[in-house]
């Protein structure tokens, strides 16, 4: 891992773009994303990684933004909530009524995308397995179980 001691200008790969930021040992990659870059997506909730609002993908794995240095980014490939672009999981969370509120959806939305990927096959125990990182206070779990099914069903992911 890169180390750095005082803020220095970084360059982060950020939904396939080079995006250079000024970043500080203690700086935390949510904020840095939201703050510096513009890309909100990732909400802060708990900000002590229970809550999983926060959650990106690094490197192909769902990750909370509010656990992770900004520095620990350097050399990873970040995709955020604004980098999916219209995967298929967006359109069966609209199609299976996953949200209320939204304020949780763009963290259920990362974690589904990367299930779809990394276990195409997944079955009930697995699904329920990779939801339980994150909380939805509105909609219970169900429709949201019902949309990454419908997508593996599919094989649409
Ligand atoms: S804000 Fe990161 S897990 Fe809740
Ligand atoms: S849709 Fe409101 S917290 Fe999940």
């Amino acid at each position: 891992m890169l180390k750095i001691l005082t803020p220095t200008i970084l360059t982060l790969n950020i939904n396939g773009e080079d995006r250079d930021v000024v970043a500080k040992p203690s700086d935390i990659l949510l904020f840095t994303l939201r703050n510096e870059l513009g890309l909100t997506g990732a909400k802060p909730g708990c900000e002590n990684g229970d809550c999983g609002a926060c959650t990106v993908l690094v490197d192909g794995w769902p990750i909370k933004s509010c656990l992770m240095l900004t520095v620990e980014a350097f050399g990873k490939q970040i995709i955020t909530i604004e980098g999916l672009n219209n995967a298929p999981i967006q359109k069966a969370f609209v199609e299976s009524f996953a949200f209320q509120c939204g304020y949780c959806t763009s963290g259920f939305l990362m974690v589904c995308h990367a299930l779809s990927k990394i276990h195409p096959d997944a079955d009930d125990s697995v699904i329920e397995e990779w939801l339980q990182s994150n909380l939805c206070r509105c909609t219970g779990y169900a429709e949201i179980e019902d949309a990454v099914k419908s997508i593996l069903k599919d094989k649409i992911n």
